[in-house]
């Protein structure tokens, strides 16, 4: 939702629940601590800063600019939440020791980590299966479509660079249903990763699959 001024000033006074509002970088860059002020003073709970200005198609044109996220956490009164930038687990407290700030948003890195925050990084494989199982338990809550693309992510993270990945993503769009998918990262995945083939969930490990294959995940870290 795109709000103005005036909604997020009724929206702050009106609700019970807190608002927070989540912006970018504004051009020239010294309006953007103008305008978090005049968010501040609308009674908006919190601020996340992605430190980039909307031209910048997320990361593919360059790091975020944290040193505006520290700027505006020695402006403002209300908690800043930084976002850009974070890849690994190191990030995280980079960003809180660069910036100052109260919390650390991360958007992409977690389509590939979602453990990123416990510090830890998920065999692809295992992380794929497990969001299967999840899909599963929750039908409707994804697209086939959009499970084939998180799926996609999960093993381009780590293995994106691997010479089999071009034959990954071409099983992967093969692929008719979760089973599919699952029986294609038991046998195929497994293989081509020198890895011996899965067969503990009854599925039978053999190379006979049809095989063949986007997104919004933002989690933020409180300091
Ligand atoms: C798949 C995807 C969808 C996104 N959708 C939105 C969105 O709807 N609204 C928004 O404000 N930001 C959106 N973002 C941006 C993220 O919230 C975040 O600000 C941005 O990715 C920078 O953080 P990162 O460097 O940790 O990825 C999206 C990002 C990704 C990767």
């Amino acid at each position: 939702m795109v709000a103005d001024y005036c909604s997020v000033s009724s929206l702050s006074h009106s609700l019970i629940v807190p608002v927070s509002v989540k912006l970018r970088l504004c051009q020239p860059v010294e309006k953007t601590s103008v305008l978090a002020q005049r968010l501040e003073a609308d009674g908006v709970s919190w601020i996340t800063l992605h430190a980039r200005t909307v031209s910048a198609r997320r990361r593919r044109n360059g790091p975020a600019d944290l040193s505006q996220v520290k700027a505006l956490k020695e402006t403002l009164r209300v908690p800043v939440i930084s976002n850009g930038n974070v890849r690994e687990w190191s990030d995280i407290q980079s960003n809180f020791d660069y910036t100052g700030a109260d919390g650390v948003m991360v958007g992409e890195t977690l389509l590939g980590n979602p453990c990123i925050f416990s510090g830890t990084v998920p065999d692809p494989v295992d992380i794929s299966l497990e969001y299967l199982q999840h899909c599963r338990d929750y039908p409707g809550t994804a697209t086939f479509p959009t499970i084939q693309t998180h799926i996609r992510h999960f093993i381009d993270f780590q293995c994106g660079r691997k010479p089999w990945y071009q034959k990954f993503r071409a099983a992967l769009g093969s692929c008719c249903d979760v089973d599919d998918v699952e029986q294609m990262l038991r046998t195929k995945v497994e293989r081509w990763r020198g890895r011996p083939f899965r067969s503990d969930n009854g599925l039978e490990a053999h190379e006979d699959v049809q095989a063949g294959g986007t997104d919004n995940v933002d989690l933020t870290l409180l300091g």
